[in-house]
């Protein structure tokens, strides 16, 4: 089997990297960029502190603060509005998921034209996007270095899924210092995002030997940083192995590709505009218990990065271990037990499975499933 591998071409990562990441950005010899953050981070002077810096290396910038958690198809034009009357050349992303995603669409539609929803599916685009710059805050979607790039239909109530090589960053930045100021309850989230790229890259149909070393040691990683990080956010030394924990999935996801747990996951954002982590950290557990009777031995060794003892179990036994392992992280985090605490209605359950079996996510689960057992995993997922 062949496989290509993407991930930027520059990815500047550590304690205080941000000021190296800015005499790198300086090189592109770039002229005036639009600032795509969220309005939290531009009211916190986050994003006009990347603004002074960028204007320390004699580069113009405008903020667009209206990345939205879950970005829609509105806020990619008004970004792309202001992008075009500011006579932007190139993007900064500055946040976590949400703005790097947002700024991928404009970036893409900027190059290419027509509508954001003309690239749901793979490959779509025909250029590369202009260029983008992703600065992380979280740890982690990992969008600061993916070809992923997931926008909210409103009208639809759905989230598309454009992957495609032209939305990947010109340059990645996860300093860690700008992740300290992240909550507990969005730490936990994030990083049960991560762990969920790991595992779901892991039992990829589309796994390789690349993705499988950069999955597992994700997972290990989480498993030893994600409650120090969650209990002291101040700690910068569990924050610093979060960021390196998150991309190491990105790179496992990047490239294996994910699951039914974010084809579901994306169903529950679209529709009742939830939290991403925390969608996909209750699914994770219910879905791999769906996948178990394929992938047992690939769960054995999911249980053994996360720290369980497996010696002498049966991979039957190994699968269990890594379900109770994901359970047991998502207790210590505090991640809500069920759907129904979400606010999810078993009613509507029908459309949510109708769609998530559309999503381009679910193709690599190594278990395929039918409209009625997507509807049954989100059933024990209440
Ligand atoms: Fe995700």
């Amino acid at each position: 089997m062949s496989s290509t591998f993407f991930i930027p071409a520059v990815n500047i990562m550590g304690i205080d990297c941000l000021d190296e990441a800015m005499v790198a950005i300086r090189n592109y010899g770039f002229r005036k960029a639009l600032i795509v953050t969220d309005a939290g981070l531009a009211k916190a002077g986050v994003a006009g502190m990347i603004s002074e810096k960028l204007a320390m290396q004699d580069i113009d910038s405008v903020i667009f603060d209206g990345a939205k958690p879950n970005p829609s198809i509105d806020n990619v034009e008004k970004g792309l509005a202001q992008l075009q009357r500011s006579a932007c050349d190139f993007v900064v992303s500055l946040g976590g998921g949400s703005p790097h995603d947002c700024a991928k669409g404009i970036a893409l539609c900027a190059t290419n034209g027509g509508h954001i929803s003309d690239y749901e599916g793979v490959d779509r685009s025909t250029k590369p996007q202009l260029p983008l710059i992703a600065i992380n805050t979280t740890a982690g979607t990992a969008s600061e270095m993916t070809r992923f790039c997931i926008i909210t239909d409103e009208q639809r109530h759905v989230k598309m899924a454009i992957v495609d090589r032209n939305v990947t960053p010109l340059l990645s930045v996860n300093d860690p210092a700008l992740m300290v100021a992240m909550p507990k309850g969005l730490t936990a989230a994030t990083g049960m995002d991560a762990l969920t790229h790991a595992i779901e890259a892991y039992v990829s149909t589309a796994a390789n030997p690349i993705t499988d070393a950069c999955a597992l040691k994700a997972i290990t990683m989480i498993s030893q940083n994600l409650r120090q990080a969650v209990h002291d956010g101040s700690d910068l030394v569990a924050r610093e192995n979060m960021a390196y924990a998150q991309f190491l999935a990105g790179m496992a996801f990047n490239n294996a590709s994910l699951g039914f747990v974010h084809a579901m996951a994306h169903q529950l954002g679209g529709f009742y505009d939830l939290p991403h982590g925390v969608c996909n950290a209750v699914l994770l557990p219910h879905v791999q218990s769906f996948n178990a009777m394929v992938c047992a031995g690939r769960l054995t060794d999911v249980a053994h990065a996360l720290g369980a003892d497996i010696r002498g179990f049966s991979p039957e036994e190994g699968a269990q271990a890594a379900i109770s392992a994901i359970r047991g992280l998502a207790r210590d985090v505090e991640i809500p037990n069920g759907l129904r605490e979400l606010g999810a209605k078993l009613t509507d359950i029908p459309v949510l499975a109708a769609n998530a079996l559309k999503d381009a996510c679910g193709l690599t689960n190594p278990r395929t499933a039918d409209q009625r057992q997507i509807e049954e995993i989100f059933r024990s997922a209440f």
